[in-house]
């Protein structure tokens, strides 16, 4: 654990929590308790990521596509989900962490919705973390409401064609208010996005390990954590052109 360096952790931590549904299955138990276990991982993450000093912290809890899985398994997920914001909302107080969603909240019921919004609004002041919540959440649909808001301003002659640049068209997403996640984590063995963060993830570091979510420990983040200060990153540019970089910011 001692060998990250605090200097070159992620600023922003995406994480895809995938594997609830195996781990369950391996053990004969419902799908719902593989979730419940997930949500203690969760916990685990949220409580680390404060620790080390990440800024943000990302978290896939539900997709747009969820929404078409059994509706014992989605209302069972709605329910964890606001028993979980219930019961940490004073540790997050404590830790000094601000809670924030992104995705489509018109599709959530409205007690999900109102225990979310109270939550925010109690963690609004909070200047440490912030933890955000993909909640019905699809990069597409995000992409597509942004259109469709940008096309609302130019009708109402807010905006032209020429404004548009790839910092105006951020401004528009759900995530307007977070830099790019710097770091992906998705767990249980799969090698792909599935709709998540679509615009954000151009030039994140992609981390996949085989662990279902719900046996992911603290030694596995931090495992990724040192392959993340192990990676360079070079947004197009070339190695020497990064290395002369970092010797001038020594300076
Ligand atoms: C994917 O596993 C996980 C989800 C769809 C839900 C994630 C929810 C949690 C981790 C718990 C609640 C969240 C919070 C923030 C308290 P899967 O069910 O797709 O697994 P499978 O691919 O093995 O079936």
């Amino acid at each position: 654990m001692s060998q990250l360096d605090p200097q070159k952790l992620p600023v922003h931590l995406a994480v895809i929590m995938d594997g609830n549904g195996r781990w369950a299955k391996q053990r004969m138990l419902r799908r719902i308790v593989g979730h419940q276990r997930g949500a203690e991982t969760v916990k685990m993450v949220v409580e680390q990521s404060s620790l080390l000093g990440i800024k943000y912290l990302t978290l896939f809890a539900f997709s747009s596509e969820n929404w078409s899985r059994p509706a014992l398994e989605v209302r069972g997920l709605m329910t964890l989900l606001k028993k979980y914001i219930r019961q940490e909302t004073a540790r997050m107080m404590r830790k000094n962490i601000r809670y924030n969603v992104i995705g489509n909240r018109t599709d959530l019921p409205d007690d999900v919705n109102d225990t979310l919004d109270e939550a925010i609004q109690k963690t609004a002041a909070n200047t440490g973390m912030v933890l955000t919540l993909a909640l019905s959440y699809g990069g597409r649909q995000e992409l597509c409401r942004a259109a469709a808001r940008m096309t609302e301003d130019a009708v109402a002659g807010k905006l032209s064609a020429s404004d548009i640049t790839t910092e105006l068209f951020d401004s528009y997403l759900d995530t307007g208010a977070l830099p790019d996640p710097d770091f992906l984590i998705r767990t249980s063995g799969e090698m792909r996005i599935s709709n998540f963060l679509l615009w954000q993830l151009a030039y994140t570091e992609l981390y996949f390990t085989e662990t279902n979510w719900p046996d992911f420990t603290i030694n596995e983040l931090h495992k990724a954590l040192a392959a993340f200060q192990a990676r360079e990153r070079r947004f197009g540019m070339t190695g020497d052109q990064i290395t002369e970089r970092g010797d001038l910011s020594k300076d």
